[in-house]
This record gives C-alpha cells, structure tokens and sequence, in this order.
C-alpha cells in the first residue's frame, strides 16, 4: 500500500533524474531559469528560501511557467511553509525536521520532503509516516556508502541525495536501489543565473536529464 505522504511526493521526484536546486533574487531570473530547466528536461525545480527575492520568483515562476513544478526549498518554518504555499509552490523541501515544522505540513495541501542525515533522523520520519526523504547533506553526511548501508535495515524509505551531488557523481547516486533522484545546485551556476545565460543553463539540464542509472 502507498502511502499518503509518497503518494503525495513522489511525482516530484521520479519527473526527472535530477531536482534542481536554485537560488534566485528576482521573478524575471526565476521565470527564465525555471522556462531553460523545463526546456532541458528538468520540470521539478526547487526555488530555496535564502534570498529576500525568493518568495516572489517561486511565485512568477508558478504563474508564468506552467510546465515548472516549482517548490520551496530551505523550509524552516510554519510561516515559510505557509507563505510557500500561498506563493504556488507544488512541494516543499527542508534541509532537517523538527515537531513544529512536520506539525505544519499536515495542515497543507501540498507535501513535503523533509531532510534527513542519521539512522536515528530516518526513523523518527519512518514514525511520522515519511517514506520519500531528502539525504542532506549527502557528500559530507557519507555520501553513496552511507545510503548503500541503509538499504537492507531500512528498506522501505526512499531518498533524493542533495548536497555535493554533480555531474560527475550523480550516476554513482542514482544507481542505488534506493534513491530515486538526486538534487543539486550544479544546473544553474550563480554566474549563468546572473548573467541570465538561459542556453547554458538548459544545456546543463540536457546533460542532467539523460542521467541515469
Ligand atoms: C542546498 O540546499 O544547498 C543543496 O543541498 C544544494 O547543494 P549543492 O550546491 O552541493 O548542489
């Protein structure tokens, strides 16, 4: 039996190989970047919430790019959460979890992937009825090996890796059984962003959606 919390979740993260992670300032970066991801091949995008601009693109980017399925990232809080969802966000991301914030999400229509970095963390979500997490950060929290161990004791959960993850060790990511797609930033470089150098940035996401296992 699925789950609600998968059910929910996981279109999200099965869209595509790669969830891009971006930061943004404005609503005219937001839309161009979320329209090269798309073009590229990469419809879920994860906007984070770490620049006092971001609220606003997530929100462009819901209303202008339809094709996006735009969510928030770096979610700490009810408010955010809240103010994520009242923007258009489709999903919401967060880096940890805490009783406060998870308390939150089971009053919103949209779900979350909450982050995760120990045993101990996996299973207080596995409590929570959480099956799909985010593995953060993965390169510094045990990379590869560290999932590998976790498959067999915990069999059932799933994990987007996010944190150090690139072109170069994506495939090594997303071979393992249980990890159904990785997140990272590498898609959409600061200067690119900056510089709205959008053909560089969906040629990045061409690359990234060919990955595979
Ligand atoms: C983040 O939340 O910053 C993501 O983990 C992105 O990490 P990366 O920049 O290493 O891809």
């Amino acid at each position: 039996m699925t789950d609600i919390h998968t059910a929910r979740i996981e279109p999200f993260l099965t869209a595509a190989p790669v969830v891009p992670v971006v930061t943004v300032e404005t609503p005219t970066q937001g839309i161009g970047l979320a329209r090269a991801l798309v073009a590229g091949g990469l419809p879920s995008v994860e906007v984070t919430l770490r620049t006092s601009g971001a609220m606003k693109a997530l929100e462009a980017i819901a209303h202008e790019v339809p094709k996006a399925r735009v969510g928030a990232g770096t979610v700490m809080s009810r408010m955010q959460a809240e103010d994520a969802v009242a923007a258009g966000a489709k999903f919401l991301v967060s880096p940890g979890a805490t009783d406060s914030l998870l308390a939150a999400c089971e009053d919103l229509p949209i779900p979350m992937l909450p982050g995760a970095a120990t045993a101990s963390e996996i299973m207080r979500l596995h409590e929570a009825g959480y099956r799909r997490l985010k593995f953060f950060p993965a390169g510094p929290a045990g990379g590869p090996a560290m999932l590998k161990a976790w498959g067999p004791p915990i069999a059932d959960v799933k994990f987007c890796p996010t944190g150090g993850v690139s072109l170069d060790n994506a495939t090594e990511y997303l071979s393992l059984p249980n990890v159904l797609c990785v997140g990272g930033s590498w898609v959409a470089p600061g200067d690119a962003v900056s510089a709205g150098d959008w053909a560089r940035i969906e040629a990045l996401a061409k690359q990234a959606a060919a990955l595979s296992a």
